[in-house]
């Protein structure tokens, strides 16, 4: 199996475009150990020819263009991709958004939680993806599913801890903003031939003992790497919110990822889905050092994890 990171941005990217934090600000001047991301997606192949995508992030069309495997090679038809299909893990703007770079007629097929199609049929944009072409398939917690065309790759969606998506808030629901499960999904991605297993979870707001169950023994997870520290964003005056109220764990404290994650049995662990605030995005920077000797990797766009 191959998965191959597309974004490793949080929702924004990196730089965002009306943020002149530090790291922003950096990373604009080309401030050495700062690298540009585009935002949250990426790709898994089992043969290297088919791909399914993992979100589709605003970001998408340059992502596909920085990747050679996902477009369509000399020999391919007039209108063809290697892309068959998209699975999302959310309906949050970072991973639709790019849904709609997917359009002119090409059939692919868009597996999501019922909750998160429901979003995309509300907005009637997505209807330029043409349901002569386009299926829309929901996936239900637990079960198993081969996505089209990707033989010998088996999905498996799990919910976890986590919120519904920014513009579906519901401040009148009470503190859960109507949040319910299927909101928020992570992907266990089986390479059939070997049995191993990556799991892909971009966004978290708490692990729990059914997300270590589910995780453990995983040859890779991608796990979301949103901010440091909950309270960043209020410290570093971008937005009056916690790490928490976004429906994001932090990396660091003691209710944080590095701490519920450390006894976890898995080979690789990477961080992705990476705020542009999170101080772990400088090279050098003591909270990469930590994140680091905790043993996880920072995924960068492009970063190749093979199975
Ligand atoms: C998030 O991950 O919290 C969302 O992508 C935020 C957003 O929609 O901007
Ligand atoms: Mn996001
Ligand atoms: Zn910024």
């Amino acid at each position: 199996m191959i998965i191959k990171v597309l974004g490793s941005a949080a929702g924004g990217g990196f730089p965002q475009w009306n943020c002149n934090c530090r790291n922003c600000a950096d990373v604009r001047r080309g401030v050495p150990g700062l690298q540009p991301r585009t935002q949250s997606s990426a790709a898994v192949s089992i043969d290297g020819r088919s791909w399914a995508l993992l979100n589709a992030s605003p970001d998408l069309r340059q992502q596909i263009a920085a990747t050679p495997e996902l477009n369509p090679s000399a020999e391919d038809p007039q209108r063809s991709s290697p892309i068959r299909c998209v699975v999302l893990t959310n309906a949050d703007v970072d991973h639709i958004a790019g849904l709609l770079s997917l359009r002119e007629s090409q059939p692919l097929t868009i597996y999501a939680d019922p909750r998160v199609l429901s979003a995309l049929s509300a907005s009637p944009i997505f209807g330029v993806l043409d349901g002569r072409f386009v299926e829309r398939m929901p996936i239900r917690p637990d079960e198993h599913f081969e996505p089209a065309g990707c033989s010998g790759l088996i999905v498996e969606a799990f919910t976890v801890p986590g919120k519904v998506a920014l513009y579906l808030e519901d401040e009148q629901a009470g503190s859960d903003l109507g949040t319910a499960p299927g909101d928020t999904i992570g992907l266990k991605l089986t390479d059939t031939r070997s049995g191993r297993f990556a799991c892909y979870v971009p966004a978290c707001a708490a692990v729990d003992d059914t997300l270590l169950r589910r995780m453990s023994g995983a040859a890779t997870i991608l796990f979301d790497g949103t901010l440091f520290t909950d309270d960043e964003m209020i410290a570093q005056g971008l937005s009056p919110k916690t790490g928490r109220r976004m429906g994001h764990i932090s990396m660091s404290g003691p209710d944080g990822s590095i701490a519920a994650l450390g006894r976890l049995d898995v080979g690789r662990r990477i961080f992705t889905h990476i705020n542009n605030s999170n101080p772990v995005l400088r090279q050098g920077s003591p909270e990469r050092a930590r994140v680091e000797a905790a043993g996880w990797e920072i995924a960068y766009d492009g970063m190749e994890v093979i199975l």
